[in-house]
């Protein structure tokens, strides 16, 4: 709780980014005000190995389709074995990730859990997807099957797929009671605001968060606000960038890695 409040305390507008449409062209460009692009991922770095010490010689689970079959929503495959790892290290029984796509990330994390492992996974009903594209952030949102690629898997029995909105659904039976949770749905800055709130209520002390898309490139300026989020808390002391990776995490001192 301790945590929760002086993440809290941090939690202030920063107003330091905008998208603009770029004079020579109409393609959105992000400007980082007084900022240049490349020093504005502000939350401390470091390595995986130092956060969880050992896990550099932990052998994780994953298909050769979670290799192949990649798009561009999905996580890269150093991103994927990262979290393999980390669900190896921390072997979490309750996990809660916000944002299930196709599944991919679900599955792995199914693959690499206990057997006892209750995952949670959420995602925008379809039919408030569409409504959702019309309204919110049009033409973003491919064709696809809400976790199709763990349902009809031997891991499925893991995953308890629920739809609703983020912003509005009711965590209430899972707070205080998560191990993991994984932050990877809408990642603009109200969502990842709201998503970062409700990650920190979820977990009990103890309780790892994990971001995908702190770190990103100029072709994906819509993430821009995961970073200007995370590095409102950037002085919380325990939120890190994993060097070499786009995932920034919070672990909470009283997990004891
Ligand atoms: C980047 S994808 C998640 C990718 C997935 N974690 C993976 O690695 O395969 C983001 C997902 O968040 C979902 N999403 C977007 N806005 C949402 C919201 N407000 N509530 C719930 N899910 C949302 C989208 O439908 C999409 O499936």
């Amino acid at each position: 709780m301790h945590y929760l409040k002086s993440f809290l305390k941090f939690w202030v507008p920063a107003g330091v980014l905008e998208l603009y449409r770029n004079s020579r062209g109409n393609q959105p460009q992000l400007v980082v005000e007084s900022m240049p692009y490349e020093t504005q991922f502000l939350l401390p770095k470091r390595s995986l190995v130092d956060i969880f010490p050992g896990i550099e010689s932990i052998v994780v689970n994953i298909t050769v389709s979670q290799v192949y079959e990649q798009d561009e929503w999905m996580m890269p495959l150093k991103e994927m074995l990262t979290l393999a790892a980390i669900c190896r290290y921390v072997q979490p029984r309750t996990v809660f990730e916000i944002g299930t796509y196709r599944g991919a990330s679900t599955l792995l994390i199914a693959m690499n859990t206990p057997d006892d492992t209750e995952i949670f996974t959420l995602d925008l009903d379809p039919s408030e997807r569409i409504a959702y594209k019309e309204n919110v952030i049009a033409d973003a949102f491919p064709q696809f099957t809400v976790g199709e690629a763990y349902q009809n898997t031997s891991f499925a029995f893991k995953v308890h797929q629920l739809l609703g909105n983020s912003l509005n659904f009711d965590y209430g039976p899972y707070i205080g009671a998560m191990d993991f949770v994984f932050v990877d749905g809408d990642h603009s800055y109200e969502f990842v605001k709201s998503d970062t709130e409700k990650a920190f209520q979820l977990i009990h002390p103890g309780g790892v968060i994990l971001w995908d898309d702190y770190l990103w490139d100029r072709r994906h300026p819509e993430c821009a606000g995961v970073t200007r989020c995370l590095n409102e808390i950037k002085d919380s002391g325990c939120c890190f960038q994993i060097d070499g990776t786009r995932f920034a995490i919070y672990v909470d001192p009283r997990a004891g890695f």
